[in-house]
């Protein structure tokens, strides 16, 4: 066994904070071979000291302290999420010169920044492999594995509880309210589930993930966002009709403009790799100039998968204290500008209700023209004197494209808007 010791402190012993700890014990030999140091458990940082706990968990580490516990170990492992007092204890942690895990999207993706800089004024380490889509090491290769590379596009379903939530809206028929109590009822989605369904948890880490791929700072209020709750069995049926499916998808675009990062359901063609993606899983489509497109797949939550990736960089960073280096830091030179919410660019699909009357379509197509839209397709349907159209826009500014929903919104012959909604057509 190696004589370097690394002393570990668990600030979280929640369902992710008590699997890394358990792995942390039944794996120490190997952790201790792959990192050349012995990696010690001096601390499990928790507000419920009395609660109930599996017998892998030392109870005499449990301490309530957590400051105490943040500023006294060699590397910090923060699993309590949530802004504060994550952020004072990750910024504590990192002065006292501790290297931190975090598995913290939200705290990462709002002040990433300055956590970054305290890590690097302070010589130590700052890893967050498990921020986004859990035991996909997608943070690793954006950084690591692609940093000879130039990251055009990281397109993503990372977030499994909507994921969850769609499919079985898509698979059973059932409205959103249904889909998200069974969610709940299966440990999916929280007793709140805004962070969920309103995308803010696949916002923050489309901001980690655009701030890798394109070296620039990005901060989840710079991403557009829309969730899910409006989303009705309808849509979803009418998207399976036209050879779809309604996915949550994050999508980060490098453009010659700046870069654009958004999240929103979006329609996807039932041919495309992120379409047979179901459940509560992850995948990350990244295309990059010279290694073409690549897909990463996996266990987005969950306290084992994410465990796993928490402890992958307790590894490097214990490798760290023990032989010296230290983790790539933060990288935003490129500095590109970041686009805000009218100049995101999205392609949208578009369902109305019309009279089927001389002149109608050219009328609707003439509403986009003026806007500079440009059309990539139309479908009609006949309907009892009505027309549906369907118009499938090229990809255009999002500003410009509400603009012209507004405008149709208005005009006489458009009797309603059915559905608005970003698509992906190849
Ligand atoms: N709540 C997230 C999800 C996992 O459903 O994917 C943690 O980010």
């Amino acid at each position: 066994m190696s004589q370097h010791e690394v002393r570990v402190a668990v600030l979280g012993a929640g369902t992710v904070g008590s699997q890394v700890i358990r792995l942390l014990g039944e794996r120490a030999e190997d952790f201790a071979q792959r990192s050349g140091a012995r990696l010690t458990l001096v601390g499990i940082g928790d507000r419920k000291v009395d609660a109930p706990r599996p017998d892998y968990i030392d109870r005499s580490l449990l301490t309530t302290d957590l400051t105490a516990l943040a500023t006294s170990a060699d590397l910090v492992v923060e699993l309590i999420g949530g802004i504060e007092p994550a952020r004072t204890l990750v910024l504590a942690a990192l002065n006292s010169g501790a290297s931190v895990v975090t598995a913290n999207k939200a705290l990462l993706a709002t002040h990433g920044p300055e956590l970054f800089e305290a890590a690097a004024a302070a010589d130590t380490d700052l890893y967050y492999e498990a921020a986004v889509a859990g035991a996909v090491p997608i943070v690793y290769a954006l950084r690591e594995s692609l940093a000879g590379d130039t990251v055009t596009r990281v397109l993503g379903i990372v977030n499994g509880t909507t994921n969850f939530i769609l499919d079985e809206m898509a698979t059973k028929g059932v409205g959103f309210d249904e889909a998200l109590a069974t969610a709940q009822q299966l440990g999916y989605a929280e007793a709140d589930p805004t962070a969920d369904v309103d995308g803010l948890d696949a916002a923050a880490k489309a901001a980690l993930l655009a701030s890798l791929a394109f070296h620039t700072r990005v901060s989840i209020a710079d991403v557009s966002v829309e969730g899910v709750r409006a989303i009705t069995a309808a849509d979803i049926a009418q998207a399976a009709e036209s050879g779809y499916a309604l996915k949550l998808l994050a999508i980060c675009d490098r453009l010659d403009d700046g870069v654009s990062v958004r999240v929103r359901p979006t329609l996807l063609p039932l041919s495309h790799p992120l379409a047979s993606v179901h459940g509560v899983f992850n995948a990350v489509v990244v295309e990059a100039e010279a290694a073409g497109r690549l897909m990463f797949y996996g266990r987005g939550a969950g306290g084992s998968a994410a465990a796993s990736a928490v402890l992958s960089d307790v590894v490097a960073a214990a490798s760290h204290k023990a032989h010296g280096g230290h983790a790539p830091r933060e990288s935003a030179y490129a500095a590109l500008r970041v686009l805000g919410p009218e100049e995101v660019r999205t392609a949208l699909s578009v369902r109305l209700k019309v009279a089927d009357e001389v002149g109608v379509l050219a009328g609707v197509a003439g509403v986009f023209a003026g806007n500079g839209i440009s059309i990539e397709s139309v479908r009609q349907s006949p309907a009892n004197g009505d027309s549906t159209i369907t118009i499938v826009s090229h990809v255009a500014r999002l500003g410009d494209l509400m603009r012209t929903v507004e405008e149709l919104r208005a005009s006489a012959s458009v009797h309603e808007i059915l559905s608005v909604t970003a698509v992906e057509t190849h």
